[in-house]
């Protein structure tokens, strides 16, 4: 039977990754650095101990292994990704599914630029997903200030941004992953429209039934807020890039490669602010007024 190893199994895109997959007649292998943990959390076939900086971890991981999804995670370089690439082609895996960024063709400072110039190297049958900007980002990174502020507090001026689902990002790479068959090339993944922040707190507004406002603070505001939560300097000036390509009018490209892979239309922001509600409920009241950042 066909294995496919999900590395970064327990994050924002690799968990839908193997939940679409755990349908299939695929054996899904979840790489992480603590199975015990992630086997509580996922419905996958296999837990393998996995860290892209213990290199005496990969050959356990990728033991058997025929198809890759590969994630450049958070604090691991292009060299080490790169080298577990590597690894994979060597033992003979034929195929890596790459979550890369929309643009990265574009764009050689960031990382996915060099990774897939380097993935072209492998041998291996490729598929690089170049993903928008995350819905998910809203809650996950953003969700505190809509819980106790009910604001939307990012530097994107009027900027639209053509924001994508992670749920509907990890069924299109388990899409391929289950099938690999005439996908190998590049997908720009956008959702079904750009939406600037005004109207993404209009939608706010109105599935969560009280005010949501965009404050679209300076950038000097932005960091100082971001710095008094103890965020690294590095994350801090990473969203200020990501906030900046928006407001320059950047991020708002929208395509039809998520539809043609997934064979359904993508989710709408709509749609995601309703799933993803009780992540925004209010802070309790001591908490929303206690807070100087
Ligand atoms: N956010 C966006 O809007 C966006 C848009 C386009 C592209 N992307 C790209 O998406 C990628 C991130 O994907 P994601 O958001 O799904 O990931 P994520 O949620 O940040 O997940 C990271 C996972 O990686 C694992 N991990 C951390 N350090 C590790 C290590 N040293 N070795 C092995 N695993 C490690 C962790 O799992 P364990 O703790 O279980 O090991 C964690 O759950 C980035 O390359 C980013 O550039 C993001």
């Amino acid at each position: 039977m066909t294995r496919v190893l999900v590395t970064a199994a327990t994050g924002t895109v690799g968990r839908h990754v193997v939940a679409e997959l755990a349908g299939t007649d695929v054996t899904v292998r979840a790489a992480t650095r603590d199975p015990a943990a992630a086997s509580e959390r996922l419905d996958a076939d296999e837990f393998v101990e996995f860290d892209f900086l213990r290199p005496e971890t990969w050959g356990q991981a990728l033991d058997g292994v025929d198809r890759l999804f590969l994630v450049r995670v958070p604090g691991v370089g292009v060299d080490e990704t790169t080298a577990f690439a590597d690894a994979a082609a060597r033992v003979g895996v034929a195929y890596v599914v790459y979550l890369s960024a929309l643009g990265a063709e574009k764009n050689p400072v960031i990382p996915h630029h060099r990774i897939e110039r380097h993935l072209r190297t492998t041998g291996m049958g490729a598929t690089f997903l170049r993903a928008s900007f995350f819905m998910q980002n809203l809650n996950e990174v953003h969700g505190e200030d809509v819980r106790r502020r009910d604001e939307l507090f990012v530097p994107a001026g009027d900027g639209a941004t053509s924001f994508v689902d992670a749920r509907d990002v990890g069924a299109a790479a388990a899409a391929v992953l289950a099938d690999p068959a005439g996908a190998a090339g590049s997908y720009d993944l956008t959702g079904p429209e750009a939406t600037d922040y005004a109207a993404v707190a209009a939608v706010f507004t109105d599935v969560l039934d009280r005010p949501i406002r965009y404050a679209d603070p300076s950038i000097p505001t932005f960091v100082a807020r971001w710095r008094a939560r103890d965020e690294p300097l590095g994350f801090v000036l990473l969203l200020v890039g990501i906030y900046t390509t928006a407001r320059l009018g950047l991020a708002g490209r929208v395509t039809d490669d998520l539809g043609a892979l997934l064979g359904r239309e993508p989710r709408t922001l709509r749609e995601y602010v309703v799933d993803y509600a009780a992540e925004f409920r209010p802070a309790a009241a001591d908490d929303r007024t206690t807070t100087a950042a």
